[in-house]
């Protein structure tokens, strides 16, 4: 038995390493330039790159876990000085629609920023629009000019790729400036929309497509979210009509009533100057985040003609809204103990905390908002979610993680399985072969954070049974298998300290 499943496992393992060996999705030259442009540190006078904000190791966002446990915004080129806001993903930014009004709904939709304001308009593409900000920008990279950040590409190592892509090398004339800028931009956005960021590679994508299964626990957060918490109203989770995969964003605006971050670096701003001697922020403490409708206020009156609103009612009625992220990665991170912050000033440290406030801000003690004006009251505040079931919603988050391996859990349980399964702690399962139902018993020698899962014979996991801190002492939890086949299962029991697997046979 025990040979037959390591030889199982061995073919999975060969077949997952020959996929990689291959090689995976080539990127075309346009998106291989993007990539070289997005990791080069292009800027002034500090070294910093796109990456730096937005680290695939940490899903497209910052990658500095004292950074997010903090004001979570990244300072910039020039040491000193900060924005105001959190990087939010840089992955599944391309798929945002560019920025409109829509008549029939009254709702604005798209862009690239938590404020939209990389609308698309000139280059018809958000994500390209926003990648040419950065470099500019005093807060971030701080180049002098484009002309500046040409003349770095042009003199990097992979300058050759602009011929390539574009037939000519770049062209540092005065008069192709703006042209050759936009193509940065363009560069980028091809990167990002690439299959090297945008991957679809979560343990929900494999699900969908019918090559993984979610645990119970999981399935029960994916029904929360997409019922009784109404999480799905503003980040769908189905596939789309021609079966595109959920980017779990519709690209609305809301103001989630979320607090202030105090330790907003932003708030200390009005003691940091620009170059041409302004500080970055006038307002100091008393700054507020405007959201969609800051950025609104910037529009000319044209704009509201045709869309055929009022700009001053438009203006109030987005004030403190912010672009609905998508939630694709929200829990990617290098290690569990990696700290990552939620919503657009990074206010919450965990995923625990953000949904725990969507279901108590109403009728629990939380700081005020930050803008208490357009609060939506309709869709969250009080949920009325238990503690079981706010942990559900946040195991379905955790399937949203790009490179989910599912050859993963076979090695563990192979490697599980060559050990001699005598420890007292976790006991044979009874009655054993069963039908339908069985009862396994263990015992915690303190208490302990405990999850008991349960694999098939090809070490996929069906079944979480528990995933709680429980006191010591004596425990038993009963398995009801109707809805399985007969087989061979294995329940392995799993805390801090330690893991055992065990076998049992359902006979029907
Ligand atoms: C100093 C940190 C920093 C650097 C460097 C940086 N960003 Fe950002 N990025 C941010 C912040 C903060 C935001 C949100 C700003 C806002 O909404 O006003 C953002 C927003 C974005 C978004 C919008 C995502 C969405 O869904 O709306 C994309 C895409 C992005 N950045 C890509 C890039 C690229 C490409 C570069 C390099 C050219 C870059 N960033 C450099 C911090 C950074
Ligand atoms: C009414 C629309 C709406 C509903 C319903 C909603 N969200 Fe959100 N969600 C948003 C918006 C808007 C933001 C960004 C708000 C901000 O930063 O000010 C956000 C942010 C988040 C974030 C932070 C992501 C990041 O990258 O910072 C998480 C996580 C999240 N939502 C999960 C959920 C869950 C779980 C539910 C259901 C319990 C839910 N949302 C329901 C609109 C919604």
């Amino acid at each position: 038995m025990r040979l037959t499943l390591y030889l199982i496992v061995l073919f999975f393992t060969i077949l997952f390493l020959s996929n990689v060996a291959s090689g995976q999705n080539g990127l075309t030259s346009l998106e291989e330039l993007g990539k070289a442009i997005y990791f080069d540190k292009i800027a002034d006078p500090d070294r910093m790159a796109c990456a730096d904000c937005h680290h695939p190791r940490a899903g497209f966002t910052g990658p500095i876990p004292g950074v997010n446990n903090k004001g979570s915004v990244y300072r910039g080129a020039v040491p000193q000085r900060f924005g105001n806001r959190k990087p939010p993903s840089a992955a599944y930014a391309t798929d945002s629609p560019v920025f409109y009004y829509d008549t029939d709904e009254e709702l604005f939709i798209g862009g690239n920023f938590w404020d939209g304001r990389a609308t698309g308009w000139s280059l018809g593409a958000p994500a390209a629009e926003q990648a040419l900000g950065p470099f500019l920008n005093p807060v971030e990279q701080n180049n002098a000019s484009k002309l500046a950040v040409l003349e770095q590409i042009a003199s990097s190592k992979y300058a050759y790729l602009w011929e390539i892509v574009w037939g000519l090398p770049i062209s540092l004339d005065p008069a192709d400036v703006d042209t050759e800028y936009d193509r940065i931009g363009l560069a980028i956005n091809a990167f990002e929309g690439s299959s090297e960021v945008n991957q679809y590679s979560s343990k929900y994508d494999a699900y969908l497509a019918g090559q993984a299964a979610l645990t119970s626990q999981e399935a029960w957060g994916l029904e929360l979210f997409e019922g009784k918490a109404q999480c799905s109203a503003c980040h769908p989770s189905e596939a789309g009509p021609l079966g595109e995969p959920p980017l779990f964003t519709d690209f609305t605006f809301d103001n989630l009533g979320i607090p202030k971050n105090p330790l907003n670096p932003y708030y200390d701003m009005d003691e940091v100057f620009l170059d041409d001697g302004t500080p970055i922020n006038p307002l100091g403490d008393s700054w507020i985040d405007p959201g969609l409708g800051g950025f609104l206020a910037t529009l000319p009156a044209s704009n509201f003609e045709q869309w055929e609103i009022d700009k001053t009612t438009a203006v109030n009625d987005n004030y403190g809204k912010h672009k609905v992220p998508t939630l694709r990665n929200v829990d990617k991170r290098p290690d569990v103990d990696f700290i990552k912050a939620y919503g657009h000033n990074g206010f919450f440290k965990s995923l625990e905390a953000i949904v725990h406030f969507y279901n108590t801000r109403d009728v629990e003690i939380w700081p005020a908002p930050e803008v208490s004006d357009n609060v939506n009251t309709e869709e969250l505040g009080d949920l009325g979610l238990t503690a079981e079931e706010e942990t559900a919603i946040v195991a379905f988050m955790k399937t949203l993680s790009d490179g989910y391996d599912p050859t993963a859990d076979k090695q563990s349980v192979t490697m599980e399985m060559t050990l001699d399964a005598s420890d007292f702690r976790l006991a044979q399962n009874y009655p054993n072969p069963f039908n339908p139902q069985t009862t396994i018993t263990f015992d915690l020698p303190a208490p302990s954070e405990v999850t008991l899962k349960i694999y098939n014979v090809l070490g996929e996991e069906v079944a979480t049974l528990l995933s709680n801190s429980l006191p010591s002492g004596p425990h038993s939890i009963v398995w009801v298998a109707s809805n399985y086949t007969s087989g061979v299962y294995l329940y392995k029991l799993e805390t801090p300290e330690f893991v055992q697997t065990r076998k049992m046979m359902l006979m029907k």
